[in-house]
């Protein structure tokens, strides 16, 4: 009998049953009165848990949609925007901005580190931008951006508008809108809410709202937040079909969350991932992340030398384990594995015991039960 693939990679993360269950329910029509009153109560609990005074969005689509929608409706052609990359998911602001006729400056950091809340100030004292972006956790780095002292800066600068990509950071990574001073803050389904792929998140502070209705004619159809915001605010009206069965589902995660209490979830990330860890550096893995700024959500491992990226992944999936490769420059020289969402520790001490038959496979001077001592004294000592 083969293992059951357990899904590693930095998004998506495993369904629980539970969630998975709300995706196979009998679809019912977008105005019954059941579905109406779940979907309302998704918005109000997102807007309450991540203290939003305006207005949040559950639309169909991916992470990538409300990277846009998060621009469109904050900054017209021209426009002057702030994009603080620390990775991959950093530059890809770069190519919408050109896209979208925007002037943009960028700051960024080598991989593994990330742009200061302090090099930042420097820039806005220099010049006036109508909006940041800042990446949370960039997924092609594992390195955690300061958004709370960032946060803190641009309370100086009330004419930028502050855009979160927290695509892998929310309901991980400790975020609030409120405390953290952030203007609008977007994530997908698949990641730290472990719901599958499909639903696009978005969170539209009062100075975004207000923005927006500053600005001409949005030509985007399907991101417009004038198009949703009816529906946002009275889940009854239509304006494009909801996912019915996927907004369930994140019902469903968002109860879980509830339940676990979100103190308590950023709590268990943190002791995961550094458990993880533990693991990943007593097997012989260095974390590409500086210590100073490693994400709770995933890690970033660096190989061993003598240990080929194709050979490990193809045989840690014959162990039963998917992880992800590495993007850029670093494809081929380490691996990315996901450890957040609803993953319990029985899953990560699986996958560090799949790393190990792997590696010993690998490399014949592996010394087997290096990892998971290391994830045992790492979680025994909290
Ligand atoms: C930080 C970050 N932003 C944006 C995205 C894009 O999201 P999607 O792939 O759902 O379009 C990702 C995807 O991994 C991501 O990690």
């Amino acid at each position: 009998m083969k293992n059951r693939k357990l899904l590693m990679i930095p998004g998506p993360t495993p369904v629980l049953r539970s969630i998975q269950d709300e995706m196979g329910r009998e679809t019912v029509a977008f105005g019954d009165s059941e579905f109406v009153a779940d979907f309302q109560q998704l918005i109000n609990d997102l807007k309450e848990m991540w203290s939003c005074d305006g207005m949040a969005f559950v639309v169909a689509a991916s992470g990538t949609y409300s990277m846009e929608m998060a621009l469109v409706n904050n900054l017209k052609r021209g426009d002057s925007l702030l994009i603080v990359s620390n990775g991959f998911f950093g530059d890809r602001f770069i190519e919408i901005a050109k896209k979208k006729g925007y002037t943009y400056d960028v700051l960024s950091a080598s991989w593994g580190h990330v742009v200061s809340a302090e090099e930042i100030a420097e820039q806005l004292k220099k010049k006036t931008y109508d909006a940041i972006t800042v990446t949370h956790v960039d997924t092609s780095t594992g390195a955690v951006a300061p958004v709370h002292e960032i946060g803190q800066v641009l309370k100086n600068f009330p004419e930028t508008i502050y855009i979160v990509d927290g695509v892998c950071s929310v309901a991980g990574e400790p975020v609030d809108m409120m405390k953290d001073h952030i203007d609008v803050l977007f994530s997908g389904s698949q990641k730290a809410f472990g719901v599958a792929p499909g639903l696009a998140l978005l969170w539209a502070g009062k100075k975004s709202l207000e923005r927006r209705e500053s600005l001409p004619e949005v030509i985007e159809y399907y991101a417009d937040y004038k198009k949703w915001a009816p529906v946002m605010d009275d889940t009854k009206k239509y304006f494009a079909t909801p996912a019915v069965n996927m907004t369930w589902a994140m019902k469903k995660s968002v109860d879980i969350i509830k339940e676990e209490g979100l103190e308590n979830r950023y709590e268990r990330h943190r002791r995961n991932a550094e458990a993880m860890r533990a693991a990943l550096e007593a097997m012989g893995f260095k974390i590409l992340a500086d210590a100073s700024c490693r994400a709770v959500t995933l890690s970033n491992p660096l190989y061993p030398e003598g240990v080929d990226d194709g050979e490990f992944r193809l045989e840690l999936e014959k162990q039963g384990v998917q992880v992800a490769g590495g993007l850029g420059e670093y494809a081929g020289k380490m691996f990315r594995i996901g450890h957040m969402g609803n993953v319990d520790e029985h899953e990560l001490a699986a996958t560090i015991c799949a790393i190990e038959k792997t590696m010993a496979k690998l490399l014949p001077s592996f010394k087997v039960g290096s990892g998971i001592t290391a994830f045992l004294k790492s979680l025994c000592r909290e």
